[in-house]
């Protein structure tokens, strides 16, 4: 069989020794605002629905230690108790959260034959640390080797609406989230427009790169609309076989 991206994420058995192939692995990724998880729970919906077994979870977090990996790296307080968080090792954080998440959440439930629907994976580090913090993407992917042991997403889902429509979703949704819970998770959402503009173009070219695993959806359409986009690239892809 030629060695493909979805050949690939089956058969990651060096560091992880399950059986995972029963299952489907689907990512969502884009900017902050993009509205990519409002799609992922309208998703699980429906794909539960139709009788379909779905484990939802978001990166980073997810696990006891990822929410607290969460915590230190989103909470825009944090620096005043640590200090600055150096750019490898907000990396670093991010793949720890990841290889737990991956052992803890996303290879059992795909050896369960369950379909996995994870809010940001490595695409998002790629995006995010690669172009945003300009750690470069060699660094990720190699790190995504390492620590991850490749395991790649069959699906992924990137909602790319245009940047201006993202950073005003964005903003509007941070102050909502600070008014209502207290919460204040926007140590991302402080950085300047240059920083979002290299996100936005990482993404781009990951979606260039990895044309048979990443489904960019670029229009600013109606969260309906979106939705039934999803629905139809999911339905065409999922094999048969899974449960
Ligand atoms: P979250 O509140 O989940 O935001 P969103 O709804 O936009 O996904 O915050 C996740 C933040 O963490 C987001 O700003 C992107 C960032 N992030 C990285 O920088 N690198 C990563 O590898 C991941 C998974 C997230």
């Amino acid at each position: 069989m030629p060695e493909s991206p979805v050949y690939r994420s089956r058969q990651t058995t060096d560091c992880y020794s399950v059986d995972m192939s029963r299952g489907y692995f689907i990512t969502f990724e884009g900017l902050d605002g993009s509205g990519k998880t409002t799609q992922l729970r309208r998703l699980a919906t429906r794909l539960e629905s139709e009788g379909h077994k779905v484990v939802t979870l978001r990166q980073p977090g997810g696990t006891a230690l990822g929410d607290r990996i969460r915590s230190i790296l989103l909470d825009s307080r944090s620096e005043a108790v640590l200090g600055e968080i150096a750019p490898l090792a907000e990396m670093a954080l991010m793949f720890a959260d990841r290889a737990q998440a991956i052992q803890e959440m996303i290879l059992p439930a795909l050896a369960d034959g369950a379909i996995v629907l994870c809010d940001r994976y490595t695409d998002s580090s790629e995006a995010y640390q690669g172009a945003g913090r300009q750690l470069g993407s060699e660094r990720i992917l190699a790190m995504h080797r390492a620590v991850c042991d490749d395991l790649q997403p069959d699906l992924t889902l990137l909602l790319l609406p245009s940047l201006d429509a993202s950073l005003r979703r964005a903003r509007r949704r941070n102050q909502r989230s600070v008014q209502q819970k207290g919460t204040d998770e926007d140590r991302f959402e402080r950085e300047d427009d240059a920083f979002y503009r290299r996100i936005y173009e990482a993404y781009e070219a990951i979606a260039l790169r990895e044309t048979q695993r990443v489904v960019a959806l670029r229009e600013d359409a109606s969260i309906d609309q979106i939705e039934r986009q999803i629905r139809e690239i999911v339905s065409l892809r999922i094999p048969a076989s899974v449960i």
